[in-house]
């Protein structure tokens, strides 16, 4: 059975599939080697801090930086000023994002004390004031991605979704869980359908889908159009493959082999370096290499991402250590090439 894709404003997702916002994971390699293997609908950058990009943070504007390949992108702020808000929004745009996305669920105290993220779910009218900044600022499509609400007394969600829909926001999704609950617990799939009984613009569900079965299940029992997915698809472009496939009503590609497992571990330490290092490929930078002298900072960015790839593999365990002390991507190849049949 084929799920059929669905638009946010004027940009088309055509595969129901969205890979999530994640810090320090969904940087533009990470998203090209989904984008190549999986090709899901749409995906997002790591979230932006509006007020960092205020302040000109060089670091913070690189994780705005877009490939043609990827699109359609959306790239995810937070912050608590309105203005600062749609500043940072109508940079986006030029940037060359499809779409903006507003972060109302991020729980951590660094982000929450400072009003932003899932702290604005406590304040509908801060909240509201947002999102209409935003809309107002740029002529690309809005969305907001929610948590269900702060604590289990209030779902607040609808509530909030109504307001925006009516700011104009394209597209909201929810992980379904409260700010309190971190990651604890399993996501409540039955607020997503609950929410989708209040609003009219697309809804993408997010929590806990590892599987086609589990996507095919969301879609099917909550309503919502499309499923985000998160730590499942971390160093595991396949699994996310075998969801966007099923939805596509394709049959499902099989497992990768160990040689795919270091082949694309190893791609994705090369991008990793080419893009933290601003080089254009490293390959390139290969025949300068002075170019290279930060290639360990790169590659330590990677540490809790590259072991992950070959999760499962007999004798992945006794390189880990080895793969945690790399600094160079050659040193990532020597490590992997034990695990080589
Ligand atoms: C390492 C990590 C970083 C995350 N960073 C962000 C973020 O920058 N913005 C955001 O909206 N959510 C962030 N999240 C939450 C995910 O987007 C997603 O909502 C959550 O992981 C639940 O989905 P899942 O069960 O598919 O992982 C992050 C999650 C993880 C695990």
């Amino acid at each position: 059975m084929q799920f059929p894709g669905f638009s946010v404003g004027d940009v088309r997702v055509e595969t129901p599939l969205v890979l999530a916002p994640m810090e320090d994971v969904t940087s533009l390699p990470m998203r090209l080697i989904c984008k190549r293997i999986a090709n899901p609908g749409l995906v997002v950058t790591e979230f932006v801090s509006a007020m960092a990009i205020h302040h000109g943070a060089v670091k913070t504007l690189k994780k705005m930086q877009i490939h043609p390949e990827e699109r359609p992108l959306s790239i995810q702020i937070f912050g608590s000023e309105p203005e600062v808000m749609g500043e940072t929004a109508r940079l986006c745009e030029e940037m060359g994002a499809d779409i903006v996305d507003i972060n109302m669920g991020c729980w951590v105290p660094k982000v929450c004390k400072t009003g932003s993220g899932a702290a604005l779910l406590k304040d509908p009218v801060l909240a509201e004031k947002i999102v209409t900044s935003v809309v107002k600022a740029v002529s690309i499509p809005v969305t907001v991605k929610v948590r269900a609400g702060w604590d289990y007394s209030l779902f607040a969600a609808p509530d909030l979704a109504l307001r925006f829909q009516d700011a104009g926001i394209k597209m909201l999704t929810l992980h379904a869980r409260f700010a309190k609950q971190g990651f604890e617990g399993e996501a409540n799939w039955d607020l997503i359908k609950r929410l989708r009984e209040s609003v009219t613009v697309p809804l993408v569900g997010n929590g806990d889908v590892k599987t086609p079965e589990d996507a095919i299940k969301m879609l099917t029992e909550t309503g919502c159009d499309g499923v985000m997915v998160g730590r499942a698809a971390i160093s595991n472009p396949w699994g996310l493959a075998r969801i966007a496939a099923a939805l596509r009503g394709e049959e499902l590609p099989p497992e990768p082999t160990i040689e795919e497992r270091i082949e694309t571990a190893l791609e994705h330490a090369r991008l990793q370096v080419a893009y933290q290092l601003e080089l254009g490929s490293y390959e390139e930078a290969l025949e300068h290499p002075e170019h290279l002298q930060n290639e360990g900072w790169a590659i330590r960015s990677l540490r809790g991402q590259l072991p992950m790839y070959i999760k499962g593999i007999p004798g992945a365990a006794q390189i880990r250590a080895e793969l945690y002390q790399a600094n160079t991507v050659a040193d990532v190849e020597q490590a992997l090439s034990v695990l080589k049949t």
